[in-house]
């Protein structure tokens, strides 16, 4: 079986000052987190829609998905982590109780706050899911990056073209990254921020879906007057069809 797993246990800090966690504001009249759901429900291959927020903000949604979505059927909504991947493991948890969780249950976890991703992106994610046990959607790096160990002087800086910009979708088989992180130290765990690195620090594999770069997660508001440009954009694109 496969799952959509939105999360959208965050409360937005970087966005500001705000009233309500950036998943809830309103990206062209509709709450940026409904339309990342529709991008999942429009895909048949899901299951189960499973969408993680904080839990005083399980009515709002469930009512969001009642108002926007044509039904509410294939979708619940159930309380996140206190971090992004303690909120994935509460999904994997919950399709283990409520569901059936056995080695081939795949899950496709994606930022709430990502409502460009397309359905080419979803169903590569779905295929090497399937076919690798894990993945995860990303663009060449177009700047050159630059590490440095103490914000002062740089370490070094690596060859650009082999360089990478992660997104979501990741998708994993649900009980292999479990797994993984169940066997990770409490101080591993605190470090460790990205789903995907759960499974490379373990030295698994982690294959590689080509995003798009208007993929971009929504972080400061900056980025909403960007998708309210990119909205405008896609409007406007397909007026002229
Ligand atoms: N997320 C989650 N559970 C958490 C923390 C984050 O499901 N405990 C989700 C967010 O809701 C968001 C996605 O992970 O959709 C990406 O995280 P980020 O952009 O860092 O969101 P926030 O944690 O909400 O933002 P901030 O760090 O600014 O507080």
């Amino acid at each position: 079986m496969i799952y959509a797993v939105i999360l959208a246990g965050g409360s937005g800090e970087r966005m500001g000052n705000v009233d309500k966690p950036k998943q809830y504001l309103l990206l062209n009249g509709k709450p940026i987190i409904i339309h990342t759901i529709e991008k999942f429900y429009i895909n048949p291959r899901f299951e189960r829609i499973i969408v993680l927020c904080p839990k005083n903000w399980i009515i709002h949604t469930k009512n969001l998905i009642m108002k926007y979505l044509p039904d509410y059927d294939r979708v619940d909504v159930i309380e996140g982590g206190s971090t992004r991947n303690e909120t994935i493991m509460n999904a994997i948890n919950y399709i283990e109780d409520i569901y059936v969780l056995d080695e081939d249950t795949i899950i496709v976890t994606h930022d709430s706050v990502r409502p460009f991703v397309t359905y080419r992106i979803i169903e590569e994610n779905i295929d090497s899911a399937i076919k690798y046990g894990a993945c995860d959607t990303v663009i060449t790096a177009s700047d050159t990056i630059v590490e440095s160990a103490d914000g002062n002087v740089i370490s070094s800086i690596p060859d650009r073209k082999k360089m990478y910009q992660g997104q979501t979708p990741q998708s994993f088989k649900a009980m292999k990254l479990r797994k993984a992180f169940n066997s990770l130290t409490f101080e591993e765990k605190e470090v460790l921020t990205d789903a995907a690195k759960i499974l490379v620090t373990k030295g698994e594999s982690v294959h590689l879906v080509n995003g798009e770069v208007f993929n971009t997660k929504i972080t400061y508001s900056y980025d909403l007057e960007v998708a309210e440009a990119l909205i405008r954009r896609e409007n406007n694109a397909e007026r002229s069809i």
